[in-house]
């Protein structure tokens, strides 16, 4: 196994992925930072050095479980402190599980700020993966605003309550198209600038390309289309599915796929490669790409108008596409069949003294400022509360479809201690918003873990009888999966690995307002932890 050493130079500086030119942070002067490869085995190493003269960073292995070394999952606040303006951290992990995966921001909602990456996984010489392809492409997804990171999170933990609003524009690979006639009489929105040219990806008519796709999106839910081509989902999260051949790929934030496409139209034309936002009524418009047949010119626009995907509100559509993903028959690795502990986690929006909040089981997630990691580790105990986290909900008396009466929650940051091996299941329940008639898709994404989805499920959770009809057979393993509108999701993992370890709606925005929760397992079992993490809060 080799050893792939990386040396990160984080910065901000301005960029015009969309045409609209604002300050974005840098990885060596890229957004999105550079494509970690590598091959299942090796280790990597990258030093980030933090230039952002006023701001910390963490960066975050989205998908790498991180065995051994839980103090390299970049997660400020659970697993390190920030990486301070001026130091340098070196974040050293082993890739074990071949697969795509990406890198973000893990600090406040800097992940907006454009701090994100892939990371594809090879598998190891000499074995063969339940596809073929002759060659691969790459789809980094993305939602983009204008406001800074910083007015985003000003506003919405302002009284008055500022949400971020729909994003300006989608990017694919990086880039996307602002309408610059919308920006008013600003100089810095420049539909020439050669920073928000369309993403192209050359192909050759006859041949068979793996996709490899992950969104970083900080809010929207995506529909993503290859006008006038299918796409074969073939791995999820780093595991193989049963493949599924879609027109659509619906792809929620956090999650990675990857699909084969078989590039076999009109050589004569270049197609759109189509994003565009659903599950929250769209006001941003479709974000493309050039889909270049050779030897047609790179950025020759398509014929057609852009596909506009599938209706933006039509969750049975995305049920069912989530629900079709299990996995490949050869590669199944079936679940325990019992569970030691199930946990119910009621999905709530809340206030806090007029703040709006999101809660999971009433209780709004807050980070204490000395990382849980690190006060485990140095039995610094007080620094977080010591009540457990609530198990379940009053789901007797509940009712999931109607606005709560009395919205008012407190926020806490205690944690869910969980026997080390222990199987648990987790129970994610969907539940009215403060709107009438509104429930929200949240993609729930694990740390450190993969878990098996046993269910999809439409109303309220019913513990006697739901958990009968629980795929235990084929279920995909994964990292982050969607909690859709009025629904439940299931979910099993065996708690195995080391650590202490978010889990957490992967909506930017949803996560700085609480919706979160932290699971512990076998600290005691963690080795030593690099100095140079532990700067902050008690641990001084
Ligand atoms: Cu990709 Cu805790 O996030
Ligand atoms: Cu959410």
């Amino acid at each position: 196994a080799e050893v792939h050493h990386l040396k990160w130079e984080i910065k901000y500086e301005f960029k015009s992925p969309d045409c609209f030119k604002k300050l974005a942070i840098t990885i060596n002067g890229l957004t999105p930072g550079p494509t970690i490869t590598a091959t299942q085995g090796d280790t990597v190493v990258i030093d980030v050095s933090n230039s952002l003269l006023t701001e910390n960073v963490a960066i975050h292995w989205h998908g790498i479980r991180q065995i051994g070394t839980p103090w390299s999952d970049g997660t400020e606040g659970v697993t390190q402190c920030p990486i301070q303006p001026g130091e340098t951290f070196t974040y050293v992990f082993v890739v074990d599980r071949a697969g795509t995966y990406m890198y973000h921001a893990h600090y406040g909602m800097q992940r907006s700020a454009g701090l994100n990456g892939l990371i594809r996984v090879l598998v190891p010489e000499g074995t063969v993966e339940p596809f073929e392809y002759d060659d691969e492409r790459h789809l980094l997804l993305n939602d983009w605003w204008h406001k800074s990171t910083y007015e985003q999170a000003a506003g919405l933990s302002s009284p008055s309550f500022e949400w971020v609003g729909e994003p300006q524009s989608l990017l694919i690979n990086g880039r996307g198209k602002y309408n610059c006639s919308l920006a008013g009489a600003v100089d810095s929105c420049n539909e020439e600038n050669s920073e928000c040219l369309p993403a192209s990806l050359t192909v050759v008519q006859g041949k068979t390309y793996r996709f490899r796709i992950a969104s970083v999106a900080s809010l929207s839910a995506f529909n993503l289309e290859i006008e006038g081509h299918i796409m074969t989902i073939v791995e999820a999260d780093g595991h193989y599915v049963e493949p599924v051949v879609v027109k659509n790929l619906n792809i929620y934030s956090g999650e990675t796929y990857s699909v084969i496409v078989k590039v076999d139209q009109d050589k004569s034309r270049n197609y759109w490669v189509a994003l565009n936002v659903v599950s929250r009524k769209p006001n941003t418009p479709t974000g493309t790409a050039i889909l270049n047949y050779y030897p047609n010119h790179p950025l020759k626009s398509p014929p057609t108008i852009a596909p506009v995907g599938a209706l933006w509100n039509d969750t049975a559509y995305r049920v069912n596409q989530s629900k079709s993903i299990v996995a490949h028959p050869n590669y199944i690795e079936a679940p325990p069949r019992t569970t030691d502990r199930t946990i119910i986690l009621l999905n709530t929006q809340n206030k806090i003294d007029g703040h709006m909040k999101w809660a999971i089981n009433n209780v709004s997630f807050t980070l204490p400022t000395t990382p849980y990691l690190i006060a485990m580790k140095n039995k610094l105990q007080h620094v977080f509360s010591q009540r457990p986290a609530p198990e379940t909900y009053d789901y007797e008396n509940y009712d999931i479809h109607t606005v709560l009466s009395n919205p008012n929650t407190s926020s806490s940051n205690s944690i869910y201690k969980l026997e080390f091996g222990s199987t648990v299941d987790i129970i994610l329940q969907n539940a009215n918003t403060l709107s009438p008639n509104n429930s929200e898709t949240h993609p729930w994404h694990l740390h450190g873990h993969d878990f098996w989805v046993l269910g999809y499920g439409k109303d309220k959770f019913d513990p006697k009888v739901d958990p009968k009809n629980y795929n235990l057979v084929n279920p995909i393993q994964r990292n982050t999966v969607p909690l859709h509108p009025y629904g439940w999701t299931a979910l099993r993992f065996r708690a195995n690995n080391p650590g202490v370890w978010a889990f957490h709606c992967h909506i930017e925005a949803h996560f700085f307002m609480g919706m979160g929760v932290v699971f512990e397992a076998g600290v005691e079992k963690v080795g030593k932890l690099p100095k140079s993490i532990r700067g902050c809060g008690e641990s001084k």
